[in-house]
């Protein structure tokens, strides 16, 4: 028997400090609700912003490819092709994106890893948000590049550290377009200003502005209107799309390219054909029900003006964190949302830093005024009290 006994006092730390992590079961239904312990509560803590994993249209489209070539993709594309369901995707993204292609990922985090380690090299300098989502700091790492860490919100050092690095070695300014724990948006003008006097080149991860940002939910690029000034963009299909997976919109080169060397995407198996079908209906839905989007759009805003606050970062999205600050505190104040009806995720470390805990709330398009001016009134009484 294998000894775990060095693992006990580690354990037992992470529940004093408020740590611990148990994983609930619940049930997702429709528009945006979940059923927790046999009670309908609104789930205030998913990323699926539009209610497309429960769409009638979507489901249905998932259906159909499930009856027609069942689960499992089987391998990796590379080995055992790939099936039509797979190619129309692909093309359906590049068209939704503008770009000459696009390439599937097993999920969001597959293709950030992939796609930043495959292009960036280790004779390259990178330049990485200290708030960047794990899988694009991970991509950065396995590069072998030289990494800087930035901050969004002090471009002047990003500035000094680009002019320190000129030479002859090729510079990646890496972001979320979205930050997901902080909900603001990376000041992505400012950064292609900078990417253009300093010869670097500027990968966005779109994973909670497509969908949701931009005229055509593009997401932030097209909202900023940078989408011709960055040289990848990558997203995921699991957060508005309502489903599985990554995507990298990009050109013909950069595709070859990530097919021959992104290893997430090399040694893994392709998704399932019905996620790709049911993918490829949410992205016609995107484009064909722009309201969804305004709705969300305008709970969004109308919940933040409430919070004004309690906010510490700016933003007219969906995501809006409430700093507590003590992971315990935290937790209590979630359990005493769930009691009142709204399952709203507590974030702790190591997700952000030590005094940073906060209630996560992601809004979505099937709330309602009258509910977000109740969460409002209970959390302004909670954080009051
Ligand atoms: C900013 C960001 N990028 C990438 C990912 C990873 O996406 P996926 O869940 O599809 O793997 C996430 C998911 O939490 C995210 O928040």
């Amino acid at each position: 028997m294998a000894d775990w006994d060095w693992l006990d006092a580690d354990l037992r730390r992470l529940r004093e400090e408020g740590l611990w992590r148990d994983v609930r079961t619940i049930k997702s239904l429709p528009d945006g609700w979940c059923e927790v312990a046999g009670r309908r509560v609104r789930n205030l803590s998913s990323n699926d912003y539009l209610n497309f994993a429960h769409d009638p249209r979507v489901v249905a489209a998932a259906k159909e490819a499930l009856d027609d070539v069942g689960v499992g993709a089987g391998a990796s594309a590379l080995v055992s092709g790939r099936s039509p369901w797979h190619e129309r995707l692909e093309s359906t993204i590049s068209d939704f994106e503008g770009t000459e292609a696009a390439v599937l990922f097993p999920s969001g985090y597959a293709a950030n890893v992939g796609t930043v380690s495959a292009l960036v090299s280790d004779h390259d300098v990178v330049f990485c948000d200290r708030l960047n989502h794990a899988s694009l700091v991970d991509g950065c790492r396995m590069s072998g590049a030289r990494l800087r860490v930035y901050r969004h919100d002090r471009l002047e050092i990003l500035e000094r550290e680009l002019r320190k690095s000129s030479g002859d070695c090729r510079r990646w300014i890496v972001t979320d377009a979205v930050f997901s724990m902080d909900g603001d948006v990376a000041p992505l003008v400012e950064l292609c200003d900078l990417a253009e006097r300093f010869d670097a080149r500027v990968i966005v991860d779109e994973a909670h502005g497509t969908g949701v940002f931009g005229a055509n939910g593009r997401g932030v690029c097209e909202h900023l209107g940078v989408d011709d000034r960055v040289a990848v963009r990558i997203g995921t299909l699991s957060k508005a799309v309502g489903t599985l997976g990554g995507f990298v919109a990009c050109s013909n080169p950069v595709r070859e390219w990530l097919w021959h060397s992104a290893r997430t995407q090399v040694f893994s198996t392709a998704l399932p054909p019905a996620v790709c079908a049911a993918a490829e209906k949410s992205f016609e839905l995107i484009r064909g029900e722009p309201e969804r989007r305004a709705h969300l759009q305008s709970l969004s805003v109308d919940f933040r003006q409430r919070m004004a606050a309690w906010l510490s970062t700016d933003g007219d999205g969906p995501i809006v964190p409430i700093r507590v600050g003590r992971p315990e505190e935290t937790l209590t104040m979630s359990a005493e949302l769930l009691k009142a009806g709204f399952l709203v995720g507590a974030i702790r470390p190591p997700t952000v830093p030590h005094g940073s805990s906060r209630l996560r709330i992601c809004m979505t398009a099937g709330c309602d005024q009258s509910e977000v001016e109740r969460l409002s009134q209970l959390l302004a009484s909670m954080t009051e009290g």
